[in-house]
């Protein structure tokens, strides 16, 4: 009998990930009002979630989902095109496309498989996919699925962007230039006006995953909105699931595009709709992030007030990465602050590339004053032992 191949394949695997200090665990957390979590038993301050607004545990979206459950039950129980679409879904698409301006608007089950559905549906083998080297895993994912060509471009280069254009575009059908609007672990923002302009010039399309900047930078529409002239976005990418508090992801486009996805995207069709109570809990975070201008700007200026403490660059988002380079130091230095009563991630390839492990800061609108500079004096202090 023939050998058991993916046993040793995963055991191989695993050996390479533990020698490279890459070997990740999944420990129980139990996250509670202020950034208190408890952790491996211990209580501490997060500054690891990505719960921007702290929506996910406000009482008045709790109350939210606790109605839809009480109503339509718990689960959707079946696709969206069969019965799984409960009217909330008509209500939350409206709400997002009159936040973001948009034509259309399609919900989907995540935000990961709103990208590998959306770029593996539009894209094929004839195709050009241009990428930010630091897009997200499921950025790669869909245009490794679609079949196309993929370039990466050099991080927010607009010169190898335009360069990359220059050379390839002719050799393929359709083009797609492929870019996230704050970068997840690098907290800065691309140049989206730039990007349009090299779009329109080499008659590509443009799709933004905006993950990171829906509801904590700019008007809090997204981080579009942060540029004096409007980007020229076709395939807006949003999730529902970072500063909303809630779960799921979403396209905005034109209606066109929307029509398309509900027919030819694999990760529409194929799945159960979301549950009625993560509908409804989405729907009243967008009501708070459209009518609270103040809370919107706090996850920012806590960034800030922390970089200034640390004499880091002034953020633009609330994601301060401090870059540590070797991954079994970045692990350390985060197991120090843990010791303090901080939770603050390290982040290690693959999340990002070989050498740039790093702690990454995330700011929310609940950290207190006296929380940042404990965080900040803590971090800078160690920061000079490294110097
Ligand atoms: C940039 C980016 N895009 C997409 C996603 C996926 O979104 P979701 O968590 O809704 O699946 C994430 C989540 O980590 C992300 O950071």
């Amino acid at each position: 009998m023939q050998s058991n191949k993916i046993d040793s394949y995963i055991n191989k695997k695993l050996k390479e990930i533990s020698k490279k200090n890459q070997l990740r665990k999944i420990s129980d957390v139990h996250r509670k009002p202020k950034n208190n979590i408890t952790f491996k038993s211990n209580n501490i301050i997060s500054f690891s979630c990505n719960d921007y607004l702290g929506l996910s545990l406000n009482k008045i979206v709790i109350n939210a989902a606790k109605s839809a459950t009480n109503k339509f039950g718990v689960g959707a129980g079946a696709s969206r095109l069969i019965t799984g679409n409960n009217y909330l879904y008509s209500l939350l698409e409206t709400k997002i496309k009159n936040l973001k301006k948009t034509a259309a608007c399609c919900v989907f089950g995540s935000g990961f498989l709103a990208n590998i559905g959306v770029i593996s549906s539009l894209m094929n083998y004839k195709d050009l996919i241009l990428l930010d080297e630091l897009s997200h895993a499921s950025t790669f994912l869909g245009a490794k699925l679609s079949g196309s060509s993929v370039i990466q471009f050099k991080h927010n280069d607009m010169k190898d962007l335009e360069e990359q254009l220059y050379k390839f575009r002719n050799k393929h059908d359709k083009c797609l230039i492929l870019t996230e609007g704050v970068f997840s672990m690098d907290g800065d923002v691309s140049p989206q006006d730039k990007i349009s302009v090299l779009k329109k010039k080499y008659s590509a399309s443009f799709m933004l995953d905006d993950a990171h900047g829906l509801g904590v930078v700019g008007d809090g529409s997204g981080s579009n909105s942060l540029f004096r002239k409007k980007p020229d976005i076709d395939i807006y990418l949003g999730t529902l699931s970072k500063a909303v508090g809630s779960y799921g992801g979403f396209i905005c486009g034109k209606k066109n595009l929307i029509n398309f996805i509900i027919n030819r995207c694999r990760s529409q069709i194929y799945t159960t709709g979301l549950p009625p109570a993560v509908l409804a809990a989405s729907i009243k975070s967008l009501e708070i992030i459209k009518n609270n201008k103040n809370l919107i700007k706090k996850p920012l200026e806590n960034a800030v007030l922390f970089s200034k403490i640390v004499g880091l660059k002034t953020p633009v988002s609330p994601i301060v990465p401090i870059l540590i380079g070797d991954e079994n130091k970045t692990l350390n230095f985060s197991k120090y602050l843990n010791r303090y009563g901080y939770m603050v991630g390290a982040i290690r390839p693959p999340t990002v590339p070989e050498g740039t492990s790093r702690l990454r800061v995330a700011f929310n609108s609940s950290h207190t004053k006296e929380q940042i500079k404990n965080l900040a004096n803590l971090i800078k202090n160690k920061l000079k032992i490294y110097e």
